[in-house]
């Protein structure tokens, strides 16, 4: 047995902890792909795709078959297998992986032969103690991105990572790790890229190339190494091919894209009433409100604090009729407390996680002692689902899944502890870094199926690779500082990288104090972030968008006004994330993977806001700002003026106007501003369109709550700029939903427009008119820091909507 730590040799060199597998004995084809047997070890391979390979190895007869991350299956068909006195080759259309018989090894390469990705040839496989890596061989440049909620730089080459989910609050730039395990990583070199996503829950450790030069690893410190190796010409193809393995998100309620406030904590009822008048007397738009832990009876999940909040139905039928969905904060922590309905029945049902001997595991939070549900039980995820009956009854369709690393106070959850894991058994240390995002699913299965066909909107701050199946991902407790503001634009942009559309930051900064500039910033970041929420801490000052002064006032509702005014246009990104996995904030790494400027400094905080907004972060105390521009023609937002890509520009960034570029070809529909979701836009769609390249559009509406668009209830087309933007074309409608919009205004920016233009033949006139995105800010200060509004000119010409094909020829 290898588990013994022996003295071996392989190719008569000797280790002492270090174990490879050993040289290859036999293999055998099965249905799926082959297992290999070597001396010290066995493989199973498995082919889910032609361009994804699956590699399993194990040193007993068992191979785990268990996933809470993969749901795709392995698929019988599309490879072969041949055998040479040195090696296995296993070819599929995209890949060819040959092991090697000499050390139990894998190489991968591409049709032509190029290698994609290699075990490192002298150990590549080691079993140490409990610790199981592979080493793979670093290629010439190779960089690494993923990992998803990770701090550090965009390209991981040089640093190393631990996946522990934890409680870190006010984390730093460098710390490691934080609240989510996304053992994903994309490797980049060579014009090449393939994907690595290691499925095994244990605390794991990543290194690319930190403390040496030779290798990129990773090491599980239990359970089995394996891993899906994906290869496809590019990176969204290999997110498409990371999210058909672990699922994608279903469409989430329209209103969970409108803006969110939040803080620690709201109470009483007054309090809420309070902040939701606000904003429709200041005519900022919100969608929710989000009640923190002092809603609760001394922060017992399920319950209410019935001074605080007497009539919880009450406030919830007045909110949602002035247009507000309630959020409530779950926290998975059940108060040991008699009478406490949800303890007694636990108790009785026996949902709760144990210790070896059969006692229920204690551990201290907000309500003091408690005992956590085993999610990982099927009957304990029933039991928790059907227990928010209460909420739903009383009409709140929000759920904050929060405090589910576990975190307890003094944050050692023992080893120990034990876990169901679907009557499979397993400890803590397979069970904890699944542990939110079981309780994610308990969530969302269990207030879908209450709901009846209308969409719950569910959060949560920890999670395991596949959790964009359940939930939205907020990266927890931030700092209100400028670095971290940068931070979580990565963050979550690395999520984006692993699978995870829809992700946020506290806007403004959870701990500390938020300076009237920062919240300013913060706000137009978060606006072109996919989740958007303010927050803050107890005992912090107030940070909504009315407290810092008029000036963020006004530059909070401009931005806000110009999220709401971008609906159309980000629910149809939304739409795409849920069909094929691609981000709705992308790093630029996704499409100009093989730009090293877009790894560099600032530049890497860079992202796409769907296809056509580059967003260019930059700090709250800087009035200038450097932006890099990749490939293509880029148009300043703001002013209108075209850039060439490939370029570094200098912009003006007052906080009234935070760098955005819309890339030449996009096409970008808007709609007038609402004060909520639930109020019906005018009835006319302000399609704008930038020239100067061919681009196209998915544009997707639906009934933003129900599920129906599963089944063809929704409205779909797709619109293209052709040739050269001279010719926009609108497909024929898909879907037997009507559109919101009876017009579309076409707003022609950038292009040599003349009087006219052709609707299917038909000639109409077109006029000049200025555009203001960003109306300018009140004149407050007399000497006005804040400068000018900025507008553009556009040739304007309006349309009428309609289910079949339009052909408009825009010179
Ligand atoms: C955790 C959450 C934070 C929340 C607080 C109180 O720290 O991350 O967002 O406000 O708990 O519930």
């Amino acid at each position: 047995s290898i588990t013994k730590m022996k003295e071996t040799t392989t190719r008569s060199v000797k280790h002492y902890e270090h174990q490879g597998p050993g040289t290859v004995l036999s293999y055998a084809t099965i249905n799926t792909g082959m297992i290999i047997r070597a001396e010290h070890a066995a493989a199973r391979v498995q082919v889910y795709g032609p361009g994804i390979i699956r590699v399993q190895i194990f040193e007993d007869d068992q191979f785990d078959e268990s996933s809470y991350a993969v749901i795709a299956a392995a698929q019988g068909v599309g490879f072969e297998i041949n055998d040479s006195a040195t090696e296995i080759v296993l070819t599929t259309t995209q890949v060819t992986l040959r092991v090697s018989k000499e050390l139990l090894s894998f190489k991968f390469e591409d049709q032509q032969g190029n290698i994609i990705n290699q075990d490192e040839t002298g150990f590549g496989i080691s079993m140490m103690g409990n610790d199981r890596t592979i080493y793979k061989s670093m290629q010439p440049g190779e960089r690494f991105i993923g990992l998803g909620e990770k701090t550090g730089n965009l390209d991981r080459r040089g640093s190393g990572y631990t996946n522990w989910n934890t409680d870190s609050f006010a984390y730093g730039p460098g710390s490691d790790p934080l609240y989510c395990t996304f053992p994903f990583y994309i490797g980049v070199h060579h014009q090449l890229v393939y994907g690595i996503f290691l499925d095994n829950s244990y605390k794991s450790h990543f290194n690319f190339g930190a403390s040496n030069d030779r290798f990129a690893s990773f090491t599980v410190e239990g359970g089995e190494l394996n891993y899906y190796f994906i290869h496809e010409a590019s990176v969204a193809d290999i997110l498409q091919s990371y999210t058909m393995l672990t699922g994608r998100m279903e469409m989430p309620p329209l209103w969970s894209l409108g803006y969110q406030q939040c803080r620690y904590s709201y109470y009483p009822e007054e309090e809420v009433y309070n902040v939701a008048r606000t904003f429709r007397e200041k005519k900022i738009p919100a969608d929710a409100i989000v009640l923190d832990i002092h809603y609760m009876d001394n922060y017992k999940i399920f319950s209410w604090d019935s001074e605080r909040f007497p009539d919880p139905k009450r406030m919830l039928t007045g909110l949602r009729k002035d247009g507000y969905e309630i959020v409530v904060m779950c926290d998975p922590g059940i108060k040991i407390e008699e009478g406490y309905e949800p303890y007694r029945d636990g108790l009785k049902e026996e949902v709760f996680l144990k210790y070896p001997d059969g006692t229920n595991y204690s551990g201290e939070v907000w309500p003091g002692w408690c005992h956590f549900p085993d999610f990982t039980n099927p009957r304990t995820r029933k039991w928790w689902g059907e227990k928010f009956q209460s909420y739903l009854d009383m009409g709140v369709r929000g759920f904050w899944n929060d405090m589910n690393e576990i975190a307890t106070w003094g944050q050692r959850l023992p080893d120990l502890i034990e876990f169901n894991f679907e009557g499979e058994g397993g400890s803590a240390k397979r069970g904890r870094n699944v542990f939110g995002t079981m309780m994610c699913k308990a969530t969302y299965d269990g207030t879908k199926e209450l709901l009846q066909g209308e969409r719950p909107f569910n959060l949560t701050r920890s999670a395991f690779a596949g959790v964009q199946r359940y939930s939205a991902v907020w990266t927890g407790d931030n700092v209100a500082n400028d670095e971290h503001m940068l931070l979580g634009v990565r963050l979550v942009n690395s999520l984006g990288l692993s699978g995870v559309a829809f992700t946020g930051y506290d806007v403004g900064g959870f701990v500390g104090e938020t300076s009237p500039g920062l919240f300013a910033r913060w706000i137009s970041l978060g606006a072109f972030s996919p989740f958007f929420r303010g927050h803050t801490m107890i005992n912090s000052s107030d940070s909504e968008p009315w407290t810092f002064g008029e000036e963020v006032e006004d530059i909070s509702r401009n931005y806000i006004n110009l999220r709401y005014r971008l609906l159309p246009y980000l629910y149809s990104c939304f739409y795409e994330a849920s069909k094929t996995g691609i981000p709705v904030s992308r790093s630029l790494a996704i499409d100009y993977t093989f730009d090293s400027k877009i790894y560099e400094g600032r530049y890497q905080n860079q992202y796409l806001f769907g296809p056509s907004f580059l967003v260019a972060p930059v700090e709250s105390y800087k009035d200038l700002a450097k932006v890099y521009l990749p490939k293509g023609n880029w148009f300043d937002f703001h002013s209108g003026v075209l850039h060439h890509g490939e370029q570094e520009v200098y912009v003006d960034c007052p906080l009234t106007h935070l760098p955005l570029f819309v890339k030449a070809g996009s096409i970008i529909p808007m709609q007038s501003v609402v004060q909520t979701t639930k109020e019906r836009p005018d009835p006319m769609l302000h399609l704008h369109l930038y020239g100067g390249d061919e681009g196209n559009f998915q544009y997707f509406e639906d009934d933003g709550t129900s599920f129906q668009y599963q089944t063809g209830e929704f409205y779909q087309r797709n619109i293209s700029l052709k040739s050269s933007g001279d010719l926009l074309v609108l497909s024929e409608v898909e879907g037997s939903l009507e559109s919101k919009f009876e017009s579309i205004k076409l707003y022609l920016h950038g292009m040599p427009a003349g009087a006219f233009i052709t609707v299917n033949g038909q000639s109409i006139p077109t006029k000049n008119e200025v555009v203001e995105f960003l109306p300018a800010i009140s004149n407050f200060d007399p000497v006005d820091k804040f400068g000018e509004a900025r507008t553009v000119t556009a040739r304007v010409a309006e349309i009428q909507n309609s289910r079949v094909s339009i052909e408009v020829g825009l010179n």
